[in-house]
């Protein structure tokens, strides 16, 4: 029988209890890993352990706790490795969304969504680095960016800042941790169909598909793989990237209204 590709491997995951981090730590555990998850509401990271350890067998803890908070997410390595013994990949994945137009964006709006995404993961990814450096076997960190770090998107500018800032992290950081064979990256999602998303929009899935060269909204399942692969032993010589998963999103610009080309649509 084939090793699954993640047997014998402990992973955190951030922002686990709904949405794409709950996938992220599904697809780890359906491949043989044993997950740590980590949500700001207790009952949803018990539930999401719950069902993910039924589902896949894989032993999984859920962790309650805000991760802007520097202690918390301390924490998460620490009960990480008394639980499991190690540890081998960590997924800076919980942030905010936060909306609001720039000439009445408040200070207070302002030092959350810089505390949740940036303190958040900046501080996680220090605690996980110290601990692969201390176990001697190296790590992976993958960083949740977004394609409002590369591409303006209305309202959300301190948002897209705190995200365009996650993947200079990751470039920054090869200098300081590639020594100790861990790799840091990102993966940068468009617009993908989660709970909160469907909340905001019943329609968003269609919506955004219209827009998306690729046709569809991405499912939290595309950006699963795309995190798995760069925690996945292929990916030891990919570090400092950002892999944008957005089905084309960010490669098209808006053009005018015009009737050239018309002779080759289909
Ligand atoms: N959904 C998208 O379309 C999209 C697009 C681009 C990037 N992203 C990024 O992907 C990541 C996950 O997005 P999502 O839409 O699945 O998230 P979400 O908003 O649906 O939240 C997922 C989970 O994170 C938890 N959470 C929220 N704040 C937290 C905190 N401070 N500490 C711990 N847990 C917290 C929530 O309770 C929730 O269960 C985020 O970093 C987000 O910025 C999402």
């Amino acid at each position: 029988m084939t090793q699954k590709r993640f047997a014998n491997q402990t992973v955190i995951v951030t922002g686990a209890g709904e949405g794409i981090g709950y996938e992220v730590a599904r697809q780890f555990c359906a491949e043989g890993a044993s997950a740590l998850l980590n949500d700001i509401l207790p009952e949803r990271a018990a539930a999401a352990a719950e069902a993910i350890a039924s589902e896949t067998g894989a032993p999984c803890i859920p962790a309650a706790g805000d991760v802007a908070d520097v202690a918390v997410v301390r924490a998460l390595v620490e009960q990480a490795v008394a639980r499991f013994g190690q540890l081998n990949v960590c997924v800076c994945n919980a942030g905010l969304t936060s909306w609001g137009d720039f000439f009445n964006y408040e200070p207070a709006d302002f030092e959350r969504v810089v505390s949740v995404n940036l303190r958040g993961s900046y501080f996680l990814a220090q605690a996980a680095a110290r601990q692969f450096r201390a176990g001697g076997s190296g790590g992976r960190i993958v960083l949740m960016s977004s394609v409002t770090g590369h591409r303006a998107v209305p309202y959300l500018s301190a948002y897209g800042m705190t995200k365009a800032a996650l993947e200079m992290l990751a470039r920054n950081l090869v200098l300081e941790l590639s020594p100790h064979g861990i790799t840091i990256n990102c993966v940068a999602p468009g617009a993908v169909v989660t709970p909160r998303n469907l909340n905001d929009d019943l329609d968003y899935e269609a919506r955004w598909g219209k827009l998306i060269p690729v046709g569809k909204a991405i499912q939290t399942a595309d950006i699963a793989k795309a995190v798995l692969f760069l925690a996945a032993p292929e990916s030891a010589k990919i570090t400092g990237q950002a892999i944008v998963v957005d089905g084309g999103w960010t490669s098209a610009s808006p053009i005018p209204d015009m009737d050239y080309g018309k002779d080759y649509e289909n």
